[in-house]
């Protein structure tokens, strides 16, 4: 198995926004450069420029819009997210969701932009479907155990299984994470263990004590 992934989704968190947004990220990057773990970080979009500047690990939008430059005031334009640094984009998050057609729309346009594209799920029917539109990942979280400290690896594993094996049937090119209620190493090895290759998670890095032990934690293990 290739080196596990972990995204950090920073959401709207007072303690992951604006220079809170830079010195978590500058712990991600520090944890990445010690393990050897791939961490990307997810920055609200006012944030995400400065964060990109100041790291080399790989940071993402939380969103695009299904949108053409011109007349869309308050879109997120794909080739903005770009220009400000972003190496690709969460789609369809459980707290940002989205359109069949639109997540399509913005999968295809991250692909003409060499971005790399995660799309959220929230159970193994809409992976499977998600699978099916070709996204370089898929992260299916339960979004009844997000923010809860309950981890999907535990509470509910044939969610992960099941997206794992639909993916393989559908198009085994495309990566699988999970999420909600990670926080732990003993969290994380048990979602690799049940076939995913990487977690989406927040809550239980950002609002730890220290961040950067936490992070250490969750990567003590794979
Ligand atoms: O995007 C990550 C997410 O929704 C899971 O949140 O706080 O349960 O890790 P959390």
């Amino acid at each position: 198995m290739e080196t596990p992934i972990v995204i950090l989704n920073f959401k709207t968190y007072t303690e992951s926004t604006g220079k809170r947004a830079l010195e978590l990220a500058g712990a991600c990057q520090e944890v990445a450069d010690e393990t050897g773990v791939n961490i990307a970080v997810a920055p609200q979009h006012m944030d995400l420029q400065p964060v990109a500047e100041a790291v080399d690990i790989p940071v993402l939008a939380q969103h695009i819009d299904p949108i053409d430059a011109g007349g869309h005031t308050g879109g997120v334009l794909a080739e903005c997210a770009l220009e400000a640094g972003a190496a690709g984009t969460l789609i369809n998050h459980s707290e940002k969701r989205m359109k069949l057609a639109d997540i399509e729309n913005v999968i295809s346009r991250t692909r003409k932009l060499n971005m790399a594209s995660v799309v959220c799920t929230n159970n193994v029917s809409t992976t499977a479907a998600a699978a099916a539109l070709k996204p370089d990942f898929v992260a299916v979280e339960p979004p009844e155990l997000i923010g809860s400290g309950i981890p999907v690896s535990k509470a509910e594993p044939e969610v992960i299984t099941g997206s794992v094996s639909a993916v393989q049937d559908i198009n085994p090119d495309v990566s699988v994470l999970c999420g909600a209620g990670i926080s732990t190493g003993e969290d994380m090895r048990a979602a690799l263990d049940l076939g995913a290759e990487g977690v989406l998670l927040a809550s239980g890095i950002i609002l730890a004590e220290s961040p950067r032990d936490a992070l250490l934690d969750l990567v003590s293990k794979v």
